[in-house]
């Protein structure tokens, strides 16, 4: 590239969009430093991309960001923007960005955030750069999106409560947990906890879902009471959200009306979002932090900047969004043939 040609960023522009992650307050916290290093100005908006289209903004210095990096939620605040999906918020968000004479934008957040940055990308002419940031770690071309450590970490933590009184009362949990419609927390926590099963989107889809659900209900029902003959003493299956029609309750009172089973069922819900960022997390937050800056001065556009085998990496904005990148094959193998069939004749 010949840097000759490459023009100079004098104003940054930043914003945190979609579901709030631990992390993105040490993400802010990189490229407000990071900026500074390098004499830009950087210039917060408030509640995602409604602060484009509404216009509210403040500068951001080195002071605002000090003691955040531990801090869950964001200090920009987050908001989904329906109103990105229009051509008018799309010419607000481009009017703010021209009369604030922004050379560039970074955007904290997951598929529809980036989803938003890409149309504004085709409508205004400066830089724009995605950071990765949801627990839901459903972002393609990164290893780990910023929050989902956090996330998994503090599911584990609650299920091995759980476990506690799970095992105290021999009694069956049947816990739900985020993460839309990807299986990356359900199936990590689901193993990290021991969980006598899994039911995520990568081990349960079926073309019918109500014939789907009933199969598995009767193995399901099965199991359970193999493991109960077996005294095994609790037992804790895993839901992914929205995998299930009703989720996690319905699927305690089918199992009660089959096979007179009696399940709690647990849902963690917006718990799993909010927290003090573990380490990863805010390391990752703050390698990405800078990385996008430096990206920025070296003349990019319309990529992510991600983490790859432990390096920085560019990821055109459109791949990034594709939902390929599944939960990893070999934990779905270890799973399902065998810590789940083992966790079946455990006594
Ligand atoms: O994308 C993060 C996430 O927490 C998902 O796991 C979940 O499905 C969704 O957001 C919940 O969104 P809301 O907080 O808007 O209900």
């Amino acid at each position: 590239m010949n840097t000759n040609n490459i023009k100079p960023v004098k104003r940054i522009a930043i914003l945190t969009s979609g579901g709030d992650a631990p992390g993105m307050n040490a993400a802010i916290r990189a490229i407000v430093i990071a900026a500074q290093h390098y004499q830009i100005a950087v210039i917060g908006f408030y509640a995602g991309f409604n602060g484009l289209i509404d216009y509210v903004s403040m500068p951001l210095g080195v002071k605002d960001v000090a003691n955040i990096i531990h801090k869950g939620g964001t200090i920009l605040k987050s908001a989904r923007c329906p109103a990105m999906k229009t051509s008018l918020g799309i010419a607000q968000a481009t009017s703010t960005l021209l009369k604030e004479k922004i050379d560039a934008l970074i955007v904290i957040g997951g598929d529809g955030s980036f989803a938003g940055s890409l149309a504004l990308h085709k409508q205004w002419s400066g830089q724009v750069i995605g950071i990765p940031a949801t627990i839901d770690n459903d972002i393609d071309g990164t290893d780990f999106t910023i929050g989902f450590s956090t996330a998994i970490n503090t599911a584990i933590e609650a299920i091995d409560k759980i476990r506690d009184t799970a095992e105290a009362f021999e009694r069956i949990f049947i816990v739900e947990l985020m993460g839309r419609n990807s299986g990356h927390i359900t199936f990590n926590v689901g193993v990290a906890c021991a969980a006598e099963q899994v039911i995520s989107f990568e081990n349960f889809a079926a073309n019918n879902q109500a014939t789907g659900e009933q199969e598995k209900l009767l193995t399901l029902a099965k199991e359970i009471k193999l493991a109960q003959a077996n005294r095994h003493a609790s037992y804790i299956i895993v839901i992914a959200e929205n995998v299930w029609q009703g989720g996690a309750s319905v699927l305690a009172q089918q199992l009660q009306a089959l096979a007179n089973i009696d399940c709690t069922a647990c849902i963690l819900g917006h718990i799993q979002r909010g927290g003090s960022p573990v380490a990863k997390d805010r390391i990752l937050a703050t390698k990405l932090g800078v990385g996008a800056v430096q990206s920025l001065i070296a003349g990019k556009s319309n990529i992510m900047i991600a983490e790859q085998n432990n390096a920085i990496a560019d990821v055109a904005l459109p791949t990034a969004i594709m939902h390929q990148q599944g939960v990893s094959e070999s934990l779905i193998q270890a799973q399902e043939n065998i810590l789940a069939l083992t966790a079946q004749r455990l006594c």
